[in-house]
């Protein structure tokens, strides 16, 4: 890591050592074209590829929907990013240290305060496992644990622990532990509650105990289960500054490792839940503590895995809480999937009575989030005239958490042709709002103008200059398939840039000047400078000269059209022979011959 003093100089830093083909690269198919990068839009849905990234000016521009702009307005626009995220991730990645934050003596304090925090939990924790596994007090408590077939050596891992109750062990079977500092602490992480200045209790009685780990292993907080029935079942400990429980996973500190191989966890609702999965070796199991499943429970997995399988009690509560879930994949971008347990059963007694393979079974056969979320309004409203009118209602949050174009296109063409509405009125019903969308990155590094060769040889150099000159021409090109010969050279980039122009404006008013102005900087617009400041060629399109020339472009797209045809032929005749197609064989060497015998004509 290089340090850097100031976050300007961060940022340069980033910008120096980023590739943005290697960063569009991981969400966009792109191939070379010229001195470019061409691929499919992740902005808006289109049909033929009008993405371009530029190695040499590290930026990006579509022709098609005109977002443009550098690494950091990719990561920004592609991942709903702010500034400060982009910049962090991508520091991340390129190995930049971002600066330090001066700390003033109070977050100094504030931070070795938590410190001491942590430290404590984690004494407890200590305390209360040994008392579980070693103590006579806790025979009942251990004799609980193996009725609900948890094994010593989960015991174990989790770290699991009993306090006695108040008749063995009195009011400060924790307290009593503790020095004044440290009692001072525990007020303030909950695990005492203070009666009256100087005088505290234990929080925790009588209760199995979970200690909650964060992804280094700190222990944050606890969670408390009464042994069998009574009120309330669990007792966990406050929010406190080292414990907020929806940006917490149980679990995931634990079962880290495979879910990062598998590349995916399964959530289940219940800390029980997820001990008699890992129990049995189903060791992909997290569990939020106890609330709804957050963004930023999503975010601690996101990196881990390709998915989540959602595996919630079968009843009606569990069904809304995986549906209420929907938005926060689609925002996360984290495909999820909904496996389904039959009414009664949550995974603990499923796992129980059906074993490894039921649950596998079960796993296996879970649908993706949204369809799930669509058959559930389905089976809630019908498919009525009225009931499509709900399930619009219902869809309407859904698509709002689309984060980009394609996703909610795509999101949108579905859902319709599983209801049978028509895909454009729908989608013209969830269109966003205008200004609601942020297509407006900044382009923090201006690219300069570079003039090199053109990268084009002589009879596509002339092809492209006349393309270039003139615009009235331009449909009958590309009726001659302009595109096809120039896919993959510097003319291609031109040749969209001209069909976007065109498309706005119409030909007659183009000026070739505009489609200078327009390209952005580089190879291609230094190419279209020497093609309009080239003398020699100046010609006008109204001009008879101009129409010689176009029969000859046109005469030498249609030779490259024949030649192309013939080698095709060539393949599949190839084909044909290995296929020992005699019928087909003959069609094709016929064909071949018309082509070879045009080609020669022309
Ligand atoms: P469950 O009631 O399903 O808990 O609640 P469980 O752990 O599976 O318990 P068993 O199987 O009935 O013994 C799911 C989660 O909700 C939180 C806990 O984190 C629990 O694991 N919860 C539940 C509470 O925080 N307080 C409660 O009173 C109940
Ligand atoms: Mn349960």
């Amino acid at each position: 890591m290089r340090n850097t003093d100031s976050w300007e100089e961060a940022k340069n830093l980033v910008k120096e050592r980023a590739d943005i083909v290697e960063i569009v690269r991981e969400h966009v198919d792109l191939k070379r074209s010229g001195f470019r990068f061409l691929g499919s839009c992740p902005f808006h849905q289109e049909k033929t590829p009008s993405f371009t990234v530029h190695p040499d000016q590290q930026f990006y521009h579509c022709f098609g929907c005109k977002a443009s702009g550098d690494v950091f307005s990719f990561m920004m626009e592609y991942h709903q990013m702010d500034f400060p995220e982009a910049l962090k991730s991508l520091a991340q990645r390129y190995q930049v240290d971002l600066p330090e934050k001066k700390r003033s003596a109070v977050e100094i304090e504030q931070e070795k305060r938590r410190q001491k925090m942590y430290g404590l939990n984690s004494k407890a924790a200590e305390l209360f496992h040994d008392y579980l596994m070693n103590h006579k007090g806790a025979a009942a408590a251990r004799e609980y644990l193996a009725r609900r077939r948890i094994p010593q050596e989960i015991q174990k891992r989790y770290q699991l622990g009993y306090v006695p109750p108040v008749e063995s062990a009195g009011w400060n079977f924790l307290g009593s532990r503790l020095s004044d500092d440290e009692r001072n602490i525990g007020i303030e992480i909950g695990l005492l509650v203070s009666k009256e200045k100087s005088r505290s209790y234990d929080r925790f009685r009588d209760r199995i105990l979970f200690p909650i780990s964060d992804t280094r292993g700190q222990v944050c907080g606890f969670g408390g289960r009464i042994l069998g029935d009574g009120e309330p079942k669990y007792l966990n400990s406050p929010e406190s500054p080292v414990y907020n429980k929806s940006r917490m996973l149980f679990g995931l500190y634990q079962q880290r490792e495979p879910i990062r191989r598998q590349r995916k966890a399964v959530l289940v609702e219940g800390n029980f839940d997820l001990l008699a999965l890992v129990a049995q070796g189903v060791d992909l199991a997290v569990a939020p503590l106890g609330t709804a499943l957050t963004k930023e429970q999503l975010r601690l997995l996101k990196p881990l895995v390709d998915e989540v399988v959602l595996l919630f009690d079968g009843d009606e509560a569990g069904m809304k809480a995986a549906e209420r879930s929907v938005p926060l994949f689609l925002a996360e971008q984290l495909s999820g999937r909904v496996a389904l347990l039959p009414e009664g059963h949550d995974p603990d007694t499923f796992i129980g009575e059906f074993g490894v393979a039921g649950l596998t079974e079960v796993l296996d056969a879970a649908g993706p989030l949204p369809e799930f979320a669509l058959q559930q309004f389905i089976s809630r409203h019908g498919e009525t005239l009225d009931g499509k009118f709900r399930i619009i209602e219902e869809l309407r949050p859904l698509i709002g958490a689309a984060v980009s174009p394609v996703q909610r296109d795509t999101m949108v063409r579905h859902f319709g042709s599983v209801l049978g509405i028509d895909s454009d009125r729908l989608l013209a019903e969830f269109a966003p709002a205008p200004g609601a969308s942020k297509q407006n990155p900044v382009i923090t590094r201006r690219p300069q103008i570079t003039s090199s060769k053109s990268g084009l040889d002589g009879a596509l150099k002339s092809v492209v200059g006349f393309m270039v000159r003139n615009p009235p021409y331009f449909d009958q090109l590309l009726a001659y398939d302009i595109d096809q010969v120039l896919a993959g050279t510097a003319g291609e980039m031109i040749c969209l840039q001209l069909k976007s122009l065109l498309a706005d404006r119409g030909a007659l008013e183009l000026d070739p000047e505009e489609l200078f102005s327009e390209l952005p900087a580089g190879e291609e617009r230094a190419l279209v400078a020497s093609i309009l400041t080239d003398v020699s060629a100046d010609d006008d399109p109204e001009a008879s000269g101009s129409s010689d020339q176009l029969d000859e472009v046109l005469k030498w797209l249609d030779r490259q059209r024949l030649k192309r045809r013939s080698e095709e032929l060539m393949h599949k005749i190839r084909e044909a022979e290995s296929l020992k197609d005699a019928n087909l064989l003959n069609a094709l060497l016929l064909e071949k011959m018309r082509v070879d015998g045009d080609l020669k004509n022309s």
